[in-house]
């Protein structure tokens, strides 16, 4: 009788392990529905969705949220389904206006996620800043900064080495040629569009070092959003001084949600250690880079997920986050400093500057735009996000969607990332000798939800520039739209339908209009801005 029963329990295991792609059908998922909520509109409103969209001048961004009938995958920020224990936690939440409970649990959580070299040292200055979401930490670090420099009198204008990387050094004055007289830069793997602003809107220069296996496309590189450390020793050795602070986005949100190798980051550590520059993470997704270094990484295949983080984390000085993405919740955002690292030594004076900046804009530094009860729910996420069941099957839902698309001949970026399906435009329309002025990325954004879903272009409009006259492509360009996935909300039916809706666009890609801009082209941000019309059906 046991042998029978060890018999169907060989049987049972082998359903889970069907290789090579966990399988949809007998895996379920490692949680369960505890509220539902249904929708007050139907998929067969394609109508009302027309007229609503034609309304908001193709704008998906101003579309009503309420009338999306299919699946909202505008973004994977603030839009997580939270835990029965996260809203256990909120009612547990205390609104004590100073030093509220769920700020010391924040405290003591961090030091349990990041390690313990994330402890606040000094009882005098702080080292861990709440914001209401990642860009008000964004522009608080860049605000600090930029003032930390003025007040040391350092900029002047003078021209690039002839040492530097010749490729490199005509990409920077390119972006230095955009900028008023800037002569910070700050380098980053990619930076995310808010990243990116806040850096120029303080009158430095954003730099993008993407690594070269990113540019050349290579679809079998597992790392894909890693920094390219020759084009960053060659800026340091030459132009140290400009350099007030590297950047490394984990993942890599705007190169296709693309993981960046521990390899990478202690490589970038170690070069920027030699000059002495400090080396942050835009940590928005930090829990999925750790996965994809668990998986992919053969040094790492046996450490876990804990593990790689508190590795990840030794190796810079600091951090800006959005807990809307890795910290499971819908509001939130920090920055983080180490009280030994290079940053607070370089600027002894930024804590300072940072609490009143915190103080002006935000709140209490023990709050800091958040409510008390959002400081339990996050604690809570922070613990939720590390649990290897859970990563596993947010970032195997993400892949099989990908592979849906594939399967149905969509060209996607690949290997696909952890947090969204990115469809590469330019190949997508390939065949219909389309021109980049069509802008059939936003037009196929528009089309698609018609059909009831939501996604978003991120490519020649999101991050190309209207001037003189003239649209210019981002560099290095990008055309793609972004499928991202919320967490811990649709099911793979969902999606399997978004991905019958998009073979539907890509089946008749000859057909889709383009579209025209009537509003915002030449505005700062202007994706979000903007109005538009189909070009043929105007
Ligand atoms: N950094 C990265 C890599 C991001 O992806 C985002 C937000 C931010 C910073 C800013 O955080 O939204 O809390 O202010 N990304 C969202 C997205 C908006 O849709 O990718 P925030």
């Amino acid at each position: 009788m046991s042998d029978i029963i060890e018999f169907f329990i060989s049987k049972f295991r082998n359903l889970l392990v069907k290789s090579p792609q966990p399988s949809i059908y007998y895996q379920p998922r490692p949680y369960r529905n505890a509220a539902v909520r249904f929708r007050a509109c139907s998929l067969y409103d394609f109508e009302e969705r027309r007229r609503l969209l034609e309304e908001c001048g193709l704008n998906i961004f101003m579309f009503p949220a309420s009338k999306i009938a299919g699946c909202d995958l505008l973004t994977d920020s603030g839009t997580t389904a939270m835990t029965m224990e996260q809203w256990s936690q909120l009612l547990l939440g205390d609104e004590a206006y100073g030093s509220n409970e769920g700020y010391f649990d924040l405290k003591e959580q961090v030091i349990e996620t990041f390690g313990p070299s994330w402890k606040q040292k000094s009882n005098m200055k702080q080292n861990l800043f709440i914001f209401h979401q990642g860009r008000a930490a964004e522009h608080a670090i860049f605000t600090a900064l930029s003032s930390e420099l003025l007040a040391r009198g350092t900029s002047h204008a003078r021209p690039l080495s002839n040492e530097l990387i010749p490729e490199l050094k005509a990409r920077i004055e390119n972006k230095i040629s955009q900028s008023r007289e800037a002569y910070f830069i700050i380098p980053n793997n990619s930076h995310f569009d808010t990243t990116e602003a806040n850096v120029s809107s303080n009158n430095m220069v954003p730099l993008n070092l993407p690594c070269r296996e990113h540019l050349a496309n290579d679809e079998a590189f597992p790392f894909r959003g890693n920094i390219n450390l020759d084009e960053l020793k060659s800026l340091l050795a030459n132009e140290r001084d400009r350099i007030p602070l590297v950047y490394i986005t984990v993942t890599n949100n705007t190169g296709g949600g693309q993981p960046v190798s521990l390899e990478n980051i202690k490589k970038a550590r170690k070069i920027t250690g030699e000059y002495g520059v400090p080396l942050f993470f835009d940590a928005c997704r930090f829990a999925e880079n750790a996965w994809f270094i668990q998986q992919k990484e053969e040094q790492y295949k046996n450490k876990s997920i804990e593990d790689i983080i508190k590795e990840m984390f030794e190796y810079v000085d600091g951090f800006t986050i959005s807990f809307k993405k890795d910290g499971l919740v819908n509001i939130g955002g920090g920055l983080l400093l180490k009280d030994d690292g290079l940053f607070v030594k370089a600027y002894p004076d930024i804590q300072e500057r940072l609490t009143d900046f915190q103080i002006l804009v935000e709140g209490h530094p023990t709050y800091g735009g958040l409510a008390g009860r959002d400081l339990k729910g996050l604690v809570e996420g922070l613990k939720t996000v590390v649990r290897a069941v859970y990563l596993e099957h947010r970032i195997r839902q993400v892949q099989r969607f990908g592979n849906k698309l594939t399967d149905y001949g969509v060209p996607i970026v690949k290997p696909i990332g952890g947090h969204a399906v990115y469809i590469d435009i330019d190949k997508f329309f390939e065949a219909t000798g389309t021109k980049d002025e069509d802008l059939k990325g936003q037009a196929f954004t528009d089309l698609l939800l018609i059909a009831g879903h939501r996604v978003c272009e991120l490519g020649l409009y999101a991050f190309g520039k209207y001037k003189d006259g003239k649209e210019t492509p981002p560099d290095p360009r990008v055309n793609l739209v972004r499928i991202a996935i919320p967490r811990l909300v649709y099911e793979d039916q969902d999606l399997l339908a978004v991905a019958e809706a998009i073979k539907v666009l890509h089946d008749n890609s000859e057909k889709i209009p383009g579209v025209e801009v009537v509003y915002g082209r030449e505005l700062r941000l202007r994706h979000f801005k903007s109005r538009f019309r189909f070009k043929d059906i105007g």
